[in-house]
């Protein structure tokens, strides 16, 4: 988004803060911005103490928000034009599916007063070009806003990472989405023309430059959101965990991504159930691909970044069984197409979107082609979008 586009982004939002909650709240009103997440590699490792490879990309989602003397917090969508008001007290767990998108928000105010950072309400109103439900983090970025406004409001100086931190634990405890840190951490911490290859057991992580020559990176949204994908995804959890038991009945194990291939092999007989054994193995594989992804891509191998990238999606399908036939149609097209490095599924799967790395000659017939057989196969229509990584969450100034 330009200057300009940006400037009529945040006259939108401001001229809706002014109607909903007047001139004076809004003369103390700041805008805030959090950014979607496309990870390029590493699915389903980071709660299974493994690495990830995402960038923040350029869609988002903004925040206009003012502190406010009253009890109750007001929090408004402009997307949706939906409205929720709530009082948050400690010690008061308030999620209301009914509430839908402004659980996200409370759930992180909640959080934060739990941990004695937040005592005020707050008056805000949201706005963003980010699609929801497609994998590309659209919680993580509405719970960074939240927090980044909070922080920056009430002048508590948490460190990015403990941001993301409290975000994560907002979304595990009140949404009761056991996500691991790799979304709120790529929101918070993203950094233009970069993507960050993140440890998810130590959160030591390093900036990745993000080169691909003339290649684009496009997204794929397959437009299917999965209902169910909060529980299966806890469930992936829980076979993982159950999986990582059973292999410490033989020794030691920190976590399925702190094994090698070789240790697996060896470790891997005491896994009792033949599904958990396919669950750790996509696990403990994606980690290595993951690692070797990175380097491949510093020495400039996009190619061989591109083949494993199919090889996550397979592992993804058939260990983890966690795509379902719009993705696969989506990745599979992809793949039959002339000009495309690499594609894969993004997130947490069930639906929501492919990344692929495609030469920027063909990505106009790559989109008129892969849609048209996406149509073809499911009956659906794709969206396509080319991303840019751009930098992590951030104030926008704005008089
Ligand atoms: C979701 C979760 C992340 C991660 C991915 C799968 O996006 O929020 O923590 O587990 O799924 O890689």
């Amino acid at each position: 988004m330009n200057e300009i586009q940006t400037r009529a982004v945040a006259e939108r939002l401001s001229d809706r803060f002014t109607d909903l909650y007047g001139a004076e709240a809004r003369s103390r009103a700041r805008l805030f911005f959090a950014p979607g997440r496309v990870n390029l590699i590493g699915e389903h490792t980071d709660y299974n103490g493994g690495h990830v490879f995402p960038c923040a990309i350029s869609l988002g989602i903004w925040a206009m928000v003012a502190p406010s003397e009253a009890a109750e917090t007001r929090l408004h969508s402009m997307n949706l034009d939906e409205h929720a008001s709530c009082v948050v007290q400690p010690g008061c767990w308030v999620y209301d599916p009914a509430r839908d998108w402004a659980n996200y928000p409370l759930g992180v105010i909640q959080t934060l007063r739990e941990h004695g950072y937040l005592s005020g309400a707050l008056d805000a109103v949201f706005w963003g070009d980010l699609p929801n439900g497609a994998g590309l983090s659209s919680s993580a970025a509405i719970e960074v806003v939240t927090g980044l406004a909070c922080d920056s409001l009430f002048g508590f100086e948490l460190e990015r990472i403990d941001l993301a931190l409290m975000c994560q634990k907002a979304e595990n405890r009140f949404i009761g989405m056991n996500c691991g840190i790799m979304d709120q951490f790529a929101v918070a911490m993203g950094r233009e023309k970069c993507a960050i290859l993140l440890d998810c057991e130590t959160l030591q992580h390093r900036y990745v430059p993000l080169e691909l020559g003339s290649c684009c990176l496009v997204l794929a949204n397959a437009n299917k959101q999965h209902k169910l994908s909060d529980s299966a995804y806890n469930e992936r959890r829980n076979s993982c965990e159950e999986a990582l038991e059973d292999m410490r009945t033989a020794r030691p194990v920190v976590s399925l991504g702190s094994l090698s291939l070789g240790e697996f092999e060896e470790l891997s007989p005491h896994i009792v159930s033949p599904v958990n054994f396919r669950r750790a193995r996509h696990a403990v594989t994606e980690n290595q691909r993951t690692l070797q992804a990175v380097e491949l891509l510093e020495c400039g191998d996009l190619n061989a970044f591109g083949r494993l990238m199919r090889a996550s999606h397979e592992s993804l399908r058939d260990d983890y069984e966690v795509t379902g036939p719009e993705l696969d149609a989506l990745a599979e097209l992809a793949w039959s197409q002339s000009g495309v490095v690499g594609a894969r599924m993004t997130g947490a799967g069930f639906g929501g979107c492919t990344v692929n790395i495609v030469k920027g000659e063909a990505v106009k017939a790559f989109c008129s082609e892969v849609g048209a057989g996406y149509k073809k196969r499911t009956g659906r229509e794709a969206s396509f979008y080319v991303a840019e990584s751009g930098p992590g969450a951030r104030e926008v100034p704005f008089a």
